[in-house]
């Protein structure tokens, strides 16, 4: 056990020397993960201006804006697929059947709501449903979005003409060529497509959060976080809690991945496991809980899917999960968590039949959080020893909080055993119970963020 964090400790401290500068942006913006909403995983292309506007409501009436989920974020499909772009300004022309008044029409509406707007683009000549891309646009496009009131960029990766498609790529899922020893991802063709946006965007006079959609190509998460805020790691995400459709994957692949790439994230720059599916297809609601509890733990953005209009109250209170919102937001630690009792290399993705780790220890300015997922069929009573936490003292007394309910669970020496149902994630919160000497120290090397500014 004690060999194998020394291990991971190491691997970790390597993987912060070797990250580069971080994009640090104005008013924090992008230094914890994004909260919002997009239309993608339930409307696809069906999509129009009485969709944004009745999102918006419901995110304040439901109490959602509140809890931080601020962004509302349009997907592929807002733009006239046959003109493209305009002949005089080259500026992509919105689709003005779907969006009477502009985007920047819908802008000001959610910005009256206090709200935030999201775009989405394609570093290609197309986005992945065919409509205008912004290679090449570069300049023309972040200009267009920071004059129209834009607050966020979502940039896909398709379409790729054959002059920028890199001599190595790297996909996660594998079938590759190898690369020559010392290779730099970091000067591909795919980090340079994606810096280009970059460098745009900062060149306007508007903060746009950005988030790189590049599915762990080219390794981006050796150079994502001098790029942007968040850089997709996977493929798509369906709602299934298994299994692979296309280039679309179940929970628990993705976990896996997640679990592999632990130490990716911090503050101003994370790994994005793709937008939430809570609520959606058949996710059972431990399903949607286990979702929602491992996106929040690995500090993933916290981008709703679903239908807002006659959500279930069930679904909802998950998605209103304060102290799992409070986790993912945390204002002190950027680090996400960090899989341990694991023996042996976590498996990739591919490999459908394994099972993602079950314990998974982070921290807060609250405490030390353990997340326990039971990917099993039935229900199990899963056990947590003190002594095996990472960062938690042996021979002390904890008392043990449950996340979901807010409650304490009660006074432990030794370790807590908990009912978790099937498919479910329990989420606990352990400090030293009163009056116990001793401090906890924390279980990751700190991740520190860069203190330059790029705007
Ligand atoms: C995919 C992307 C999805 C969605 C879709 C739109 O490439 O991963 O999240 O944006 O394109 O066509």
């Amino acid at each position: 056990m004690a060999a194998s964090i020394k291990a991971k400790l190491q691997v970790a401290l390597l993987a912060m020397a070797m990250s580069a500068e971080a994009l640090v942006s104005p008013d924090g913006t992008g230094r914890v993960p994004a909260m919002g909403w997009n239309s993608w995983n339930e409307y696809a292309c069906d999509i129009n201006e009485t969709v944004f506007l009745e999102v918006s409501d419901l995110l304040v009436e439901l109490g959602l804006k509140d809890l931080g989920y601020t962004y509302v974020n349009i997907d592929d499909c807002w733009s006239n697929k046959e003109l493209r772009r305009d002949n005089t300004t080259q500026r992509i022309i919105p689709d003005y059947v779907k969006f009477p008044n502009g985007i920047d029409g819908l802008a000001k509406e959610m910005h009256a709501k206090g709200l935030k707007l999201g775009i989405y683009s394609d570093a290609g000549t197309s986005t992945c449903g065919g409509y205008a891309g912004s290679l090449g646009y570069e300049d023309i496009d972040a200009a267009a979005w920071s004059e129209w009131g834009i607050d966020y960029l979502k940039y896909d990766n398709c379409n790729v003409p054959e002059e920028w498609v890199d001599e190595y790529p790297y996909y996660p899922e594998g079938g590759y060529p190898t690369p020559p020893l010392g290779y730099d991802y970091g000067a591909s063709k795919t980090a340079q497509r994606y810096g280009a946006m970059r460098d745009a965007l900062l060149a306007q006079n508007r903060t746009i959060q950005y988030s790189l959609c590049a599915w762990g190509h080219a390794h981006v998460e050796q150079w994502g976080n001098g790029t942007g805020h968040s850089w997709r790691m996977w493929g798509d995400i369906y709602p299934s809690w298994a299994g692979q459709d296309g280039y679309s994957w179940g929970l628990m692949p993705i976990v896996n991945q997640a679990a592999r790439h632990w130490n990716d994230t911090g503050f101003w720059g994370r790994n994005d496991w793709d937008m939430l599916e809570v609520g959606n297809g058949n996710l059972t609601l431990e399903e949607s809980r286990s979702h929602f509890a491992l996106w929040a733990a690995f500090k993933s953005p916290l981008i709703v899917g679903t239908r807002l209009a006659g959500i279930s109250e069930e679904v909802l209170s998950i998605l209103r999960a304060r102290e799992l919102i409070d986790f993912n937001q945390d204002a002190r630690h950027g680090e996400g968590v960090m899989p341990f009792a694991y023996e042996g290399e976590v498996p990739p993705s591919t490999n459908q039949t394994a099972h993602p780790p079950s314990h998974y220890v982070g921290t807060s300015a609250k405490g030390m959080h353990v997340f326990l997922l039971n990917s099993h069929d039935e229900d199990r009573d899963v056990e947590v020893r003190f002594g095996d936490v990472p960062g938690l003292l042996r021979g002390r007394a904890y008392l043990v909080h449950d996340m979901w309910t807010g409650e304490d669970v009660g006074v432990f020496s030794g370790g807590v055993t908990v009912r978790v149902k099937r498919h479910d994630t329990a989420a606990l919160r352990i400090n030293l119970a009163k009056g116990c000497a001793g401090t906890q120290t924390h279980p990751n090397p700190q991740w520190t963020p860069s203190t330059s500014h790029l705007f």
